[in-house]
């Protein structure tokens, strides 16, 4: 029987939610990743590593809804702190006691940055982040990453997966609307750098040193991690001419007790947050220093006399109660043993993918750190957005059905997490080695190249 077929037949319930979500959401469900052929599976519950489907299907989740729940599903102590909060109530209209003890938790990982302010998700983060740099700087480009996801919000929802027909040249990537409706006059706002190329992301920085408000760039893009030098040259070229560096951390936060910043050794101007921060409700935050955050954002009942630009912020769900408790209780919890455990255990699936592939006789790469495993279907070293889309698409697709089939959810930016266990990664293993098995004739006709 083919993966497809066995995936049918194995989730009747998942298809049909699928079919009857259809009628009331666009390609039934509210997240555009979330859909893969033939049909995405329908998810009941998840406790730890485990993960239900509405078919009483069970599986190891290698994703933690795409990297955020870094102690597993429905943790204890984060749901006994969500809890505590939920019997005083959601949300209460005023500040709270937990809102400045999560900032204070998180600004002891942060080196150098002095204040915190909580959205409701990382995009919104990265927003804030954009809008405080535009208004430290009085300019209005700003600068991202061929690659780099930032959340979607037109000025940065732009180059992150562009066609490579109209991606331009390598070192100086166009940029490329990733969605339709993104205004022209947004589009000149952002320029794109090509990601760990350090000579040519400098060279277009000194090009537009006069007019950039800012850089963004992911330290570990998603997965990917940052050649040597990378970092540190486009924090010494914004340095130099008072451009604003943003490190999104959504996602890299959790490769080490002081985030990528400080496993890298490298400091931005401003750091964003997200996922792990939140216990698993929605979340974003972003840090800086009393200079960047403080004059900009008084009130003005506070300070009458400030003659000086503002930057007010609202949000009727910022720094939510439960995401602070919750997020609270995650934080606690990650103390520094705890990530070289994730190293350790990303490590071996590194490793067991690495040996696997190699005794099937196919060349694909293995890439990621700390507690990334990716695996991309191609020949090429992946360093950059481009070589990383060299990867075979329908065999990465193939590859996670079939584990799905097995028993195994690993899709988008597979990581393990603070419980994944010997015996979570042993029985993984073992079911990617029979997958490999029964990809191989396919990657014999669908990309032959693959094949040493
Ligand atoms: C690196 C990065 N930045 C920002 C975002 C946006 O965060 P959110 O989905 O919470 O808006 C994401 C989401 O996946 C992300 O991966």
């Amino acid at each position: 029987m083919s993966i497809l077929d066995e995936y049918v037949r194995q989730n009747p319930g998942s298809k049909e939610a699928y079919e009857q979500a259809q009628r009331f959401l666009p390609s039934g469900n509210t997240r555009t990743v979330l859909y893969w052929p033939p049909f995405p599976l329908c998810l009941r519950a998840g406790r730890g590593t485990r993960l239900w489907d509405v078919d009483g299907n069970e599986r190891i989740d290698f994703n933690f809804n795409n990297t955020t729940l870094i102690l597993g599903h429905n943790h204890p102590k984060v749901i006994e702190a969500a809890e505590e909060q939920l019997a005083r109530g959601t949300v209460l209209g005023a500040p709270t006691e937990t809102e400045p003890l999560l900032a204070e938790e998180l600004l002891r990982r942060l080196k150098g940055a002095e204040r915190v302010r909580f959205t409701p998700s990382g995009t919104e983060a990265n927003m804030q982040a954009i809008r405080t740099a535009r208004a430290y700087t009085g300019r209005d480009l700003i600068a991202k990453c061929e690659g780099a996801y930032h959340g979607s919000w037109d000025a940065i929802d732009i180059s992150v997966a562009p066609p490579l027909d109209q991606a331009g040249p390598r070192e100086a990537p166009n940029s490329v609307r990733q969605q339709a409706g993104i205004p022209e006059g947004v589009l000149r706002n952002t320029l794109t750098l090509p990601f760990n190329d350090a000579e040519a992301a400098v060279a277009l920085i000194e090009k537009h040193r006069d007019e950039l408000a800012a850089v963004i760039v992911e330290p570990v893009q998603r997965d990917l991690p940052p050649e040597p030098g990378f970092l540190e040259a486009l924090r010494e070229a914004t340095e130099r001419h008072g451009i604003v560096l943003i490190f999104d951390e959504v996602i890299a936060f959790r490769v080490g007790y002081h985030g990528a910043q400080g496993r890298l050794g490298v400091t931005p101007d401003i750091t964003t947050l997200g996922k792990v921060i939140g216990g698993g409700f929605p979340v974003g935050a972003y840090a800086s220093t009393e200079e960047f955050m403080e004059p900009l954002a008084i009130p003005e009942a506070k300070f009458p006399d400030y003659r000086g630009p503002r930057l007010g912020f609202s949000g009727t769900f910022n720094a939510h109660p439960v995401t602070m408790a919750a997020g609270l209780a995650v934080l606690k919890e990650l103390r520094p043993p705890v990530y070289d455990k994730m190293d350790r255990n990303g490590e071996k699936m590194r490793q067991g993918l690495t040996k696997i592939l190699d005794e099937a006789g196919i060349n694909a790469f293995v890439g990621g750190m700390a507690s990334f495993f990716p695996v991309i279907w191609t020949t090429e070293k992946v360093r950059d957005y481009r070589s990383a889309a060299t990867g075979d698409r329908t065999i990465s697709r193939y590859f996670s059905v079939d584990l799905m089939n097995r028993g195994v959810f690993l899709l988008g930016h597979p990581n393990i997490c603070a419980v994944t266990t010997n015996e979570d990664i042993s029985f993984t293993l073992d079911r990617i080695r029979k997958s490999v098995e029964t990809l191989a004739p396919i990657i014999e006709d669908e990309a032959p190249h693959l094949i040493e």
